[in-house]
């Protein structure tokens, strides 16, 4: 194919844009969220492995409630994750949140990791146009801290009665992919933020594709922490799935 003097020209320049666009993201204003690098371990993880527990309903676990916030929200290629470290901060990994959270333990409420997710315009973390994160999940952010923010992982039998679509399924999104998936420019264009859009992605067989990472389906960048899902998560989807994905 030849290119006329014009058609050329508007491609560089349509190139130039296009490249200018991809090199900004996620400085403070990403363009667009979760980019989809090859996962690379952490080569740096010093993390002890976390002291397990018997759930109690009392504490916060930093493996089961804080990383999945982490590394659905902040820890994603642009942002937090070991090669971006914007600012210094890096949080896809208990050690690394740590030591650069600016986790302040004798005034819980002034960590810097807390601080920013109650923040008003450009400073809010995650920024916009990531959605801010939910009150629940602030919360235990700061009742974690509280409490020491401590390495804790809790052992819960997989309780698999009584699946249903609000106490069992939403909680899961909500906590593990509602980071990238909700927003004005949610990962592949997939909302997960309400019924009607979670069953849209039943129906159209990539939430189960997604979560098990079958073959042929997007994967989901960055599994640090969340993905694969642990199997009693995707147990309880496809439970929800077998009895016929009802809001119930
Ligand atoms: C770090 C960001 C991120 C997180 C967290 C995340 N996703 Fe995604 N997801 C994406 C991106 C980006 C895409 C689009 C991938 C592509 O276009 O190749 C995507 C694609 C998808 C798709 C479409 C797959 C397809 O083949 O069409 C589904 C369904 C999905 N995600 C579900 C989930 C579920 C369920 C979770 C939580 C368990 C989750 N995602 C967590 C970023 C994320």
């Amino acid at each position: 194919m030849q290119f006329s003097g014009k058609s050329f020209f508007a491609f560089v320049a349509f190139a130039l844009i296009a490249f200018i666009l991809y090199t900004s993201s996620c400085k403070r204003e990403p363009v667009y969220i979760g980019s989809l690098d090859p996962y690379v371990p952490d080569p740096v993880d010093t993390t002890p492995p976390p002291v397990v527990h018997p759930c109690s309903p009392d504490s916060v676990y930093f493996t089961q409630d804080i990383l999945p916030i982490l590394t659905s929200n902040c820890a994603m290629s642009g942002c937090h994750n070991v090669q971006s470290h914007e600012d210094g901060v890096i949080l896809n990994n208990y050690t690394n949140t740590r030591n650069t959270g600016k986790i302040n333990l004798s005034s819980p409420s002034n960590s810097k990791l807390y601080r920013v997710l109650n923040m008003t315009g450009g400073d809010r973390m995650p920024p916009s146009p990531m959605a801010a994160l939910p009150t629940a999940q602030r919360a235990l952010i700061l009742k974690w801290i509280q409490q020491g923010a401590l390495n804790l992982t809790c052992d819960a039998d997989c309780d698999t009665t009584n699946v249903t679509f609000s106490g069992s399924v939403m909680p899961l999104i909500s906590l593990k992919c509602q980071g990238c998936h909700s927003g004005s420019n949610p990962g592949g264009g997939v909302s997960l933020t309400n019924y009607t859009q979670v069953k849209a992605s039943v129906t159209s067989g990539t939430l189960i594709g997604s979560i098990t990472h079958a073959p042929g389906f997007k994967p989901m960048p960055e599994p640090v922490g969340s993905y694969p899902l642990p199997d009693c998560d995707i147990r309880k989807v496809q439970i929800w799935i077998s009895a016929g994905a009802l809001n119930n």
